[in-house]
C-alpha cells in the first residue's frame, strides 16, 4: 500500500486506512463481532494499517473491540481515536474541549485500546463554548508527555484550523471528503495546503451510498442512522441515485467497482489528502484496498468532474442536531 506523509510533524500512513466505526456504531446493529475482527487483521496483511476509531463510537465498544487484535502488535498499527463529548455520548450539550476532558478521555481510550499511545489523537467536534487555542494546548501537553504522537481536529473550518495551528502544530483535520460532498475545497483545502496540514477524508464512500450498494432507501436497516440524514431520504435520494449509476459506469469501463472508482477519485485530489473507508466485511476490505493501486487517468477525472456538475447532489448531509456540532468558521 502506497503511502502519504501529513503535516509538518512526521506522520506517515498508507493511502488508505480502515474506517472502524461501523463495527459498533451507526449502520445497524448486524455487524458479525467475528468478522470484524478478521478485517482488522487482514487490514494489516493489505497494509492498510491505519486504523480510525474514536470513544464516542459505541460509546467506548469500538475501542474495546480493536484492543483485542491490537494486543501484540501495538507497533504494527497506526491508531486513530477520538474525543469531545463528556460520556462519549455525541449530543452538543456533551461537548466538553477542556484540558480535563481532553486528559480523562485519552486515559480511558490508552486502558481500553491496551496501549500506553495514541498515534493521532483528534478532537472529534470543537466545543463552541471554549476557546479552540485552549483544548490544543491541552491535547499538546499529551504530545509532550508521549501519550499522544500527533494532533488532529475534526468537521472545523479555515480560521479554528488557523488558531489552532499557532497554538501546536495540527497534524490532520478528518473531515467528510467524497464525490457527492465537497464542501472543503474551496475554504479549508487551501488552508490545509497553506499550513502543511493533511486530510484525512472520512466517509469517502459517501456512508455507503457511493457503492451503489444501497438501491433504494429500503434498504437501510431500520435502525441505521443514515434513515435520518436527509441525503438519503424522498426525492433527495432519487436525485442522488442518478450520480451514483453514472459513476458506476465510467468504473465499469476501467474494470473497477462504483466504491473503488469513489475511492481513487478522493485519492486523486493531492498528495495531501488519504481516505478511511469503513467496512465490516473482508470482502469490502480488499475491494476497496485495490483502489490504491488504480489510479484514475486524466480522462477518467474529467469524466467524472463533468458529471459531479451535471448531476447536483440534493439535500443536506447532516441532519439538523449533527449540523449544528461542525463548526464552519
Ligand atoms: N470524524 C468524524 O466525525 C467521522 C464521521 C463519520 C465517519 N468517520 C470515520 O470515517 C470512517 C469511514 O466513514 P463511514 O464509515 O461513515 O463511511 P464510508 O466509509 O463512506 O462508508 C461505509 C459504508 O460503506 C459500506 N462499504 C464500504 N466499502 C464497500 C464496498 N466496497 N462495497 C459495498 N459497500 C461498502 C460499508 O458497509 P460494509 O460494512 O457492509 O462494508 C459501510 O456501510 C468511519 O468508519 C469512521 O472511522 C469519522
Amino acid at each position: 500500500m502506497k503511502k502519504r506523509k501529513l503535516g509538518t510533524q512526521g506522520l506517515e500512513v498508507p493511502v488508505l486506512g480502515l474506517g472502524c466505526m461501523g463495527m459498533t456504531f451507526a449502520y445497524g446493529t448486524g455487524s458479525d463481532a467475528n468478522e470484524c475482527l478478521k478485517v482488522l487483521e487482514r487490514s494489516l496483511e493489505l497494509g492498510m494499517n491505519f486504523w480510525d476509531t474514536a470513544q464516542s463510537y459505541g460509546p467506548y465498544t469500538n475501542e474495546e473491540l480493536l484492543s483485542k487484535v491490537l494486543a501484540g502488535r501495538r507497533n504494527k498499527v497506526i491508531v486513530a481515536t477520538k474525543f469531545a463529548w463528556q460520556n462519549g455520548i455525541a449530543k452538543p450539550e456533551n461537548l466538553d474541549g477542556s484540558e480535563a476532558n481532553a486528559r480523562t478521555s485519552l486515559e480511558g481510550c490508552l486502558r481500553r485500546l491496551g496501549t500506553d499511545y495514541v498515534d493521532i489523537y483528534y478532537l472529534h467536534r470543537k466545543d463552541p463554548n471554549r476557546p479552540i487555542e485552549e483544548t490544543v494546548a491541552a491535547m499538546g501537553k499529551l504530545v509532550k508527555e508521549g501519550k499522544a504522537r500527533y494532533i488532529g481536529l475534526s468537521e472545523v473550518g479555515p480560521n479554528t484550523l488557523r488558531k489552532a495551528h499557532a497554538v501546536h502544530p495540527i497534524s490532520v483535520l478528518q473531515s467528510e471528503y467524497s464525490l457527492w460532498e465537497n464542501n472543503l475545497e474551496e475554504k479549508v483545502i487551501p488552508i490545509l495546503r497553506e499550513l502543511g496540514i493533511g486530510l484525512v477524508a472520512f466517509s469517502p464512500v459517501g456512508r455507503g451510498f457511493l457503492t451503489g450498494q444501497i438501491k433504494q432507501y429500503e434498504d437501510i436497516p431500520a435502525n441505521d442512522m443514515r434513515r435520518n440524514l436527509p441525503r438519503f431520504q424522498g426525492e433527495n435520494f432519487n436525485i442522488n441515485i442518478q450520480l451514483v449509476e453514472a459513476v458506476t459506469k465510467i468504473a465499469a469501463s476501467k474494470g473497477l467497482t462504483a466504491s473503488q472508482a469513489a475511492l481513487a477519485w478522493v485519492l486523486s485530489r493531492g498528495e495531501n489528502v488519504v481516505a478511511i473507508p469503513g467496512t465490516t466485511r473482508i470482502k469490502h476490505l480488499e475491494e476497496n484496498a485495490k483502489a490504491a493501486e488504480v489510479p484514475l487517468s486524466t480522462s477518467e477525472l474529467d469524466q467524472i468532474k463533468n458529471l459531479l456538475v451535471q448531476f447536483k447532489i440534493s439535500g443536506n448531509r447532516y441532519n439538523e442536531a449533527m449540523a449544528k456540532m461542525v463548526t464552519a468558521d
